[in-house]
């Protein structure tokens, strides 16, 4: 696989910075990215759409199966489309954001999942931004990133973040919520959020942007990358 590229795992929390660090590393190497936390607020936001529970294991098990969902880069940006749909903006919403929770803590889902998540990343080079993707997804991945950052600089950025939208919250509620969801994360019985044993664990709390993808790449490089 080294001609044509390998497989690049960043796993870390909400908020840590993984999306914007694995798309810029993905560009510069031209590679495939693969966004899996969007995979699973898709399926949140179709289950929505057809009347079916966040935690109806009997339906969501197939919806899972039949999932065709395909990601497309568009002026710079990784636009998620569902079935012939873009649902990039759709899946971005608070409710979405539980739903994804919600379904991803659902092992029927994960394990669905997980062949979608292999045949995305397509055999070629390619940076799957997730929670497990270093411990599940790609156990075997030459390059395991675990990015994370203190849990108050994290709720910053998201504070940051919702007022640029024009979504004001209190600071203290935006961090209140970020504690239960990185809680739910690592306790969860499947897949729970935790570093892979041979990850490279990178605290991106005083770093620059612009500094963890140097340090990434150094990673790849140094993996045939
Ligand atoms: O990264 P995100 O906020 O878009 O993820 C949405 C939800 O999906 C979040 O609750 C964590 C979960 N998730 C997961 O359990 N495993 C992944 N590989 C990616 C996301």
């Amino acid at each position: 696989m080294t001609s044509q590229g390998i497989t690049v795992a960043i796993d870390g929390p909400a908020g840590a910075g993984k999306s914007t660090v694995a798309k810029r590393v993905a560009e510069s190497l031209q590679y495939t990215l693969v966004d899996t936390g969007a995979i699973y607020r898709a399926v949140a936001l179709l289950a929505d759409e057809r009347g079916i529970a966040w935690d109806d294991d009997a339906a969501l098990g197939p919806l899972v199966l039949g999932l065709d969902i395909n990601f497309r880069f568009d002026n710079g940006k990784n636009h998620v489309w569902l079935a012939g749909r873009d649902v990039t903006e759709a899946i971005r919403t608070p409710r979405i954001s539980l739903g994804a929770s919600s379904v991803s803590a659902r092992p029927i889902v994960r394990d669905g999942l997980l062949a979608l998540q292999r045949r995305l990343a397509g055999g070629r080079g390619a940076v799957l931004e997730g929670r497990d993707i270093g411990t599940v997804v790609f156990p075997e991945a030459p390059v395991k990133i675990y990015l994370d950052a203190s849990d108050e600089e994290r709720a910053r950025r998201r504070h940051r973040e919702l007022l640029a939208k024009g979504q004001p919250l209190a600071f203290e509620q935006v961090l209140a919520e970020q504690r239960q969801r990185d809680a739910q994360d690592q306790n969860r019985a499947v897949a729970p959020l935790k570093p892979a044993a041979d990850a490279v664990r990178l605290d991106c709390t005083q770093l620059s942007i612009d500094e963890v993808v140097a340090a990434i790449l150094t990673v790849v490089r140094k993996r045939g990358g």
